[in-house]
């Protein structure tokens, strides 16, 4: 992928998506941090199996986020903002 950041974080990482997108992101030698919050909107065992094989690249960590991590993730990805001149 054409981008130049080696640390990504991937929300909804255990999800079709974003499960898709971490394993071409770590194929691409970036480190992955996901964040899910493991819903059982559909089966979470499925969810789990796709994390197992995230986890097994030394490049994906995971983030379990029981609550809504919104407000959270609104404060990490502004503080980069203020580095902005
Ligand atoms: N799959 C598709 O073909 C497709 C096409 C167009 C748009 N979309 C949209 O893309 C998004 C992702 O689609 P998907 O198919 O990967 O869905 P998905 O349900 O498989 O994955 C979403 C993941 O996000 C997690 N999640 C939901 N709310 C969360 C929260 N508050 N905090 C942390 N984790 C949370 C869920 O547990 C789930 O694992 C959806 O908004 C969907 O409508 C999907």
């Amino acid at each position: 992928m054409g981008f130049k950041y080696n640390k990504v974080l991937v929300t909804g990482a255990a999800g079709f998506i974003g499960f898709h997108l971490s394993r071409r992101l770590l194929a691409d030698g970036r480190d992955v941090t996901g964040i899910d919050n493991l819903n059982d909107y559909y089966d979470v065992t499925l969810k789990e199996k796709r994390l197992a094989m995230l986890q097994e690249d030394h490049g994906f960590s995971f983030v379990c986020a029981r609550k809504d991590v919104s407000m959270w993730l609104s404060i990490w990805l502004h503080r980069p903002a203020c580095a902005i001149p």
